[in-house]
């Protein structure tokens, strides 16, 4: 991408801190080893330079530096020796404890939810995406006050919590924060007024639409490239699709799809950075199907399913859908031990093993779209005049001819249809 943030020269230490858990407690959800990967990919994605990367047990959070004195003063020494720029701590820091991790450690500091929106700023490509997440950064900022919001002025991408030129103008100013904020939330408004009118009339484009979600780096683009033999951009970083981007797709049945590619979830997603994902959580609320892209091959794979429902069921997607209307992609089955005999968790719902990178089982995922937006269809049979041949094409194209008697005046045609095209087909030939 053309607008990487100029952060992309530093060398940096990504640490991720856990607190120990004592005998007897749950174990934590996921190995800190997996969340220190996770944060790496992170960094990456930013174009950072990863030259040292730790986990760190905690017996307890300090209120100062959050991790403790010991931990700090060896880190210092690592920094020092491989001319660290920055320190990525995979946390969410109070501002006190983001300074005083600076001046202890001699180098910048960034937390997770900094990194995230850093992220984000790199990657959003619409202009509403743009917007929200630039709101997310002030609202951040201002409850920080450690950086300028002029930095935001500048077209890079990043929003200068990592570093860059201009570092010296540390003093914020409130009031003009404040301001900004106000103008990017009236924007907003307008923004998604607009919108609404787009989604009208893109309610009218008679398929229904597929939306590929699920964990970042789970293979979505990929997939969606497989499937679509298109370009967008895939690339090893995360994040790489922050806003979705929409195909037509024609499955073996001849059915006429639209896939939507949508941005990746990930887990602990600060509360503040949600809003910034609203823009592209919305379409997939409109979505007849879901394709959940898993990256089957991650030590994490259930953790992350789980989170990726947990983030669905928030916004209002109804059991049913999550049930009846999803497909679980399990991706990534290439880099398995005895794929041949890939074993895939049988239980409800659909599910299939695929390699997006290979092609592997992709064909499958077709014919198992076709057969999950079949499921509701009816069977209706229609008499038409022989001179009507725009509604005898309508049916071909929208659904299953599966017997047709040409008559002397009429055509008899039996069809099966999704529900809503036998009302479509009602609504504007009359029948
Ligand atoms: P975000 O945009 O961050 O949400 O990621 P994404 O889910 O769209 O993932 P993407 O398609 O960008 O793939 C992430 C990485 O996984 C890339 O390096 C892909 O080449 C790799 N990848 C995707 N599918 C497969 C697969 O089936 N096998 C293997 N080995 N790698 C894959």
């Amino acid at each position: 991408m053309g607008n990487a943030p100029d952060a992309g020269s530093g060398r940096a230490l990504v640490v991720h801190p856990f607190v120990k858990q004592r005998a007897g407690r749950p174990v934590a959800l996921r190995d800190p080893e997996g969340r220190l990967a996770e944060a790496v990919g992170l960094t990456a994605a930013i174009e950072l330079d990863v030259v040292h990367a730790e986990t760190i047990s905690l017996s307890k959070v300090r209120p100062a530096t959050f991790i403790g004195g010991g931990a700090v003063e060896r880190l210092a020494g690592v920094i020092e020796s491989l001319e660290v720029d920055v320190t990525i701590v995979d946390a969410s820091l109070s501002p006190v404890q983001q300074r005083n991790l600076e001046k202890e450690l001699g180098c910048k500091v960034i937390d997770r939810t900094a990194l995230i929106l850093e992220i984000f700023g790199a990657r959003a490509r619409t202009y509403e995406g743009r917007l929200q997440v630039e709101l997310a950064a002030l609202t951040f900022q201002r409850s920080r006050l450690v950086r300028s919001w002029t930095h935001l002025e500048r077209q890079r991408g990043g929003f200068g919590f990592v570093g860059g030129p201009g570092e010296s103008q540390l003093e914020i100013d409130r009031r003009l924060i404040g301001e900004r904020i106000t103008r990017i939330s009236n924007e907003l408004e307008d923004v998604k007024r607009t919108r609404e009118l787009h989604r009208e009339s893109r309610r009218k484009v008679p398929y229904p639409i597929v939306a590929l979600v699920g964990y970042t780096n789970a293979g979505k683009s990929t997939l969606f490239n497989r499937l679509t033999e298109s370009e967008v951009f895939a690339k090893d970083l995360l994040f790489a699709t922050l806003d979705p981007t929409m195909r037509r797709l024609e499955l073996p049945s001849g059915r006429t799809v639209i896939l939507s590619d949508t941005v990746g979830f990930i887990s602990d997603l600060p509360t503040h950075l949600v809003a910034a994902f609203r823009a592209t959580l919305e379409e997939v609320r409109e979505a007849d199907i879901l394709l959940h892209v898993r990256d089957f091959s991650h030590p994490d794979s259930d953790a992350q399913r789980d989170d990726v429902l947990a983030v669905l069921r928030d916004l209002g997607i109804e059991e049913k859908k999550l049930e009846d209307q999803t497909i679980e992609i399990l991706n990534k089955i290439d880099l398995m031990e005895g794929q041949g005999n890939l074993d895939i968790p049988s239980g409800k719902g659909r599910r299939i093993g695929v390699s997006a990178l290979t092609g592997a089982g992709c064909a499958n995922v077709l014919a198992m779209l076709d057969d999950a937006i079949g499921a509701e269809d009816i069977t209706r049979i229609f008499e038409l005049d022989i001179s009507d041949g725009e509604a005898l094409a309508w049916l071909y194209q929208h659904g299953r001819v599966t017997d047709r008697q040409d008559r002397e005046t009429d055509i008899l045609v039996k069809v099966q249809l999704a529900p809503v095209d036998a009302e479509r087909f009602d609504a504007r030939f009359g029948v």
